[in-house]
């Protein structure tokens, strides 16, 4: 058994606790603090975070953990040790206001490379595990990338981070100019289970920038383990801990980076 494999069973079993958790949350009259203007936490997600590190210092001590809660933005590992990467809840916005689009995300990284994750969205009873090389699952079925070629039957995703409010890089012309050529784009609040959503080829394409390891290892590992390709906005390496990403079905991704490439060209000639 690989290290990677070690670890999946753990990924799973906590994702899916904590998952329950969160779920005798939902809809009941949380208590919202913001971060931000836009940026809220809830009890849930600080007790989500705790349940799971607690779990993975009972049953691998051995491993860095890193969680939204914890360590706030920009945190991530700098060596090349394996590191837990966790949002105890990815979509509270969502959470805060009964939408079901929301889960636990726990990802398993090495350096900028994901390894392993586990999302599981507890109101829509979705759970993905999988890791590079081993395959994704998706509720307990294999699961792959699309086949999808053509840019216009392609159904996208992307999201919005929380400092675009008086941003002049706030993801708008690139919504409006991939909306023009695909065959819709969701905006749904969660950016690891977008990325699960590509993983079990349900979109064919995501991008969004500024996010957070919490927001992408997990998902990032799935969309390789499942076929897919990441990248940045300019198709070089993608790194899981911060920043830009591009995640496609490998066959559009060349196509979706031309898409965003043309607008940010434009923007930056203005
Ligand atoms: C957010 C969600 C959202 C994305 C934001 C993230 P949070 O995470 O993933 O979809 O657009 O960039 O910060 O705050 O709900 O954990
Ligand atoms: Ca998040
Ligand atoms: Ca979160």
């Amino acid at each position: 058994m690989s290290e990677i494999e070690r670890y999946l069973p753990t990924l799973e079993r906590v994702a899916r606790e904590a998952g329950a958790l969160i779920l005798e949350g939902y809809r009941r009259g949380v208590t919202v603090h913001k971060k931000g203007r836009i940026d809220l936490v809830t009890e849930y997600d600080v007790a989500a975070e705790k349940y799971i590190f607690a779990q993975f210092a009972k049953a691998h001590p051995e491993l860095q953990v890193i969680g939204e809660e914890t360590h706030g933005k920009g945190a991530h590992a700098r060596d090349g040790g394996l590191v837990v990467y966790v949002d105890p809840i990815d979509g509270t916005t969502n959470f805060a206001h009964g939408h079901p689009f929301f889960c636990v995300s726990i990802g398993l990284c090495r350096g900028a490379e994901a390894l392993a994750g586990a999302i599981f969205a507890p109101a829509l009873n979705l759970a993905y595990f999988g890791a590079v090389g081993h395959g994704a699952m998706r509720n307990g079925a294999p699961c792959e990338v699309s086949q999808e070629s053509e840019l216009h039957e392609a159904l996208c995703a992307t999201g919005f981070s929380y400092d675009v409010v008086g941003s002049d890089d706030d993801n708008l012309a690139e919504f409006a100019h991939v909306q023009a050529a695909v065959q819709g784009v969701r905006r749904c609040g969660s950016a690891a289970l977008d990325l699960a959503l590509v993983a079990d080829g349900t979109y064919d394409a995501y991008w969004e920038r500024d996010l957070q390891a919490w927001d992408m290892a997990a998902g990032a590992a799935l969309v390789l383990a499942a076929g897919g390709k990441l990248s940045d906005y300019q198709g070089g390496h993608a790194d899981p801990r911060v920043g830009t990403m591009v995640a496609t079905n490998r066959r559009l991704h060349d196509k979706v980076i031309a898409l965003i490439g043309e607008v940010r060209a434009v923007k930056k000639r203005l």
